[in-house]
């Protein structure tokens, strides 16, 4: 029986690339970096799928490069790096994968949170720098997590992560989200909702969770970070474009706020002469709050699922443009 044949934009686990090879030829991408837009074009007009990354970007000027293209299938749960208008337009479905990464991506947001308020950055550069001389009264005094106050905004799988282990740590958490929520997940959760006014205003910790739209772009922005507290943290694991870098810059450098630990930049990556990049109270980590190595196996196989689902023409288990099959 001839095999599907599908573009792969990186090298996966090796799980997720066995799987693939039961029932596809796989033209994979080998080197560590997103395959240039210009090779992406040019390979895509053989694929019958598309397995690829954020780092990829998949609009309408791909899409026409690819008559035979059946599924396009995104190893990350946030998907605004596809057109998926246009991949509906064309009968494409789009799979991402959600669920399997919101234990291990709240475990980054925390860690951040955590590495902000203690200052633990900047006590393990100390060290090693060899400036640790005594124990001192006033050594990197940092913030305390029991019994601040913790505002999420967006409060889906992975903001209502955060708020579980926000409450081991004593905190009042206060979240907002755009749209209706089910009745009992304030309760179970024992939060408060409120509006992003407030939660901007009362947090002492701002932890972001929405994704990136139109409506999110730039969220928070020189008005937002203005009404924060003087010694608020911004947490960022959602996506940079949701921060107005430069704002944040001047807000960092202007003691408008306290500090930020961020996951995602914009842009992504931050260039070594970013001004963000020699803040002593800004953290960043490289875009790995899904990064265990159970996390990255799941997410693979869960793309691979997508990926076999739509060459067969079968609907994805986890499709976000479900109007394509209508
Ligand atoms: C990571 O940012 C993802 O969307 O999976």
């Amino acid at each position: 029986m001839t095999k599907f044949r599908v573009l792969i934009t990186r090298q996966l686990p090796e799980v997720a690339m066995h799987a693939i090879r039961e029932f596809a030829e796989c033209d994979v991408w080998s080197e560590d970096r997103p395959m240039p837009s210009s090779v992406l074009s040019e390979k895509i007009a053989e694929a019958e799928g598309l397995l690829c990354l954020l780092t990829d970007r998949v609009d309408a000027a791909l899409l026409s490069r690819a008559p035979r293209l059946r599924v396009v299938s995104t190893m990350a749960v946030g998907f605004d790096h596809v057109d998926l208008a246009a991949c509906s337009e064309l009968g494409i479905p789009v799979g991402n994968t959600p669920g399997v990464l919101t234990e291990t991506s709240a475990d980054l947001a925390f860690a951040l949170l955590m590495t902000a308020a203690r200052r633990v950055v900047e006590g393990a550069e100390y060290v090693k720098n060899g400036l640790w001389q005594t124990w001192s009264p006033t050594l990197l005094l940092g913030q305390d997590i029991f019994g601040a106050t913790l505002g999420i905004v967006g409060f889906g799988r992975i903001g209502q992560a955060m708020a579980r282990r926000a409450q081991g740590f004593g905190m009042r958490v206060l979240v907002c989200h755009s749209r209706s929520l089910p009745d009992d997940v304030l309760q179970t959760h024992q939060v408060e909702r409120v509006s992003l006014e407030t939660v901007v205003g009362e947090s002492d910790f701002l932890s972001l969770h929405v994704p990136l739209t139109p409506a999110t772009h730039h969220l928070i922005n020189r008005d937002a970070l203005s009404k924060m507290k003087r010694t608020a943290v911004l947490i960022n694991t959602a996506r940079g474009p949701v921060v107005d870098t430069e704002a944040l810059c001047q807000a960092l450098l202007e003691g408008k706020i306290a500090g930020a630990a961020l996951d995602v930049t914009d842009p992504e990556p931050l260039p070594a002469t970013h001004p963000l990049l020699s803040l002593r109270n800004c953290v960043i980590v490289p875009h790995v709050a899904s990064a265990s190595i159970a996390t990255r196996h799941r997410m693979a196989l869960m793309a691979v699922e997508n990926l076999h689902a739509g060459l067969r023409r079968r609907c994805l288990p986890h499709c976000v443009n479900p109007d394509v099959y209508q």
